[in-house]
């Protein structure tokens, strides 16, 4: 005798039906016109939501456009872009110490790291995270620090599964809308030498 199996509860979709999405992660030296409006939409999105970079308000595209043009043109930053089935939905930016900076010349700065918020949770932030340190492996650098605010939970939680080492707060980090946010400061050693 066969047993009736109950009907499903909700619309949960067969997994033949779930689209999981072609992911990559470069390191984008120009920018192809269709990639920049890409860019810029998925910047736009992200700063909507609240995601970070900086922006409160979305500037609008023109302003985008001549921040990531400008970006391109900077010698000590290098721009990462993430698709998801070719199209650019994320991006993140590793940066170096200036030259004179000789002390601090083995550590660089992930910043600006957002993936639109409708790609996200396929693993792309992860992605784009592991590639920056490796090509910051690749130049040399031993340390990778970066600071997020508090409220960037998620970014927070991936830092911290990455083996990011919160290392330090600020208690007035940002101001968003009116209102102080604390930040926190993380630190991955790349590779020993040996010495440290
Ligand atoms: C943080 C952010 C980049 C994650 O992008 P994403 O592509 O969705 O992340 P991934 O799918 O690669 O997830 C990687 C890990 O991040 C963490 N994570 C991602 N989304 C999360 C969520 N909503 N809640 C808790 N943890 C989350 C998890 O540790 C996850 O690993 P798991 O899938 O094994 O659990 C994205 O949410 C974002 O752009 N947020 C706003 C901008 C921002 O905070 N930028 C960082 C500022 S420094």
């Amino acid at each position: 005798m066969s047993e009736a199996i109950p009907e499903a509860v909700g619309a949960v979709p067969p997994l033949a039906a779930i689209h999981v999405p072609r992911l990559s992660v470069e390191r984008a030296t120009e920018l192809g016109d269709e990639d920049l409006q890409a860019l810029c939409e998925a910047t736009n999105a992200a700063i909507l939501d609240g995601g970070g970079f900086g922006w409160v308000n979305p500037p609008g595209q023109q302003a985008l456009e001549r921040y990531f043009r400008g970006v391109l043109l900077v010698p000590e930053r290098e721009l990462f872009i993430g698709r998801a089935d070719g199209v650019v939905t994320a991006s993140a930016q590793l940066v170096r110490p200036p030259r004179n900076n000789e002390a601090q010349s083995h550590s660089a700065q992930f910043m600006h790291a957002f993936v639109a918020p409708y790609a996200r949770g396929h693993g792309l932030a992860r992605l784009m995270m592991l590639k920056v340190e490796e090509r910051a492996r690749a130049q040399g650098y031993r340390v990778l620090n970066l600071d997020v605010r508090e409220t960037q939970t998620a970014a927070i939680a991936l830092y911290e599964a990455l083996g990011y080492q919160r290392w330090g707060e600020h208690p007035a980090y940002a101001r968003v809308r009116g209102k102080l946010v604390r930040g926190f400061f993380y630190t991955k050693v790349l590779k020993r030498d040996g010495k440290d």
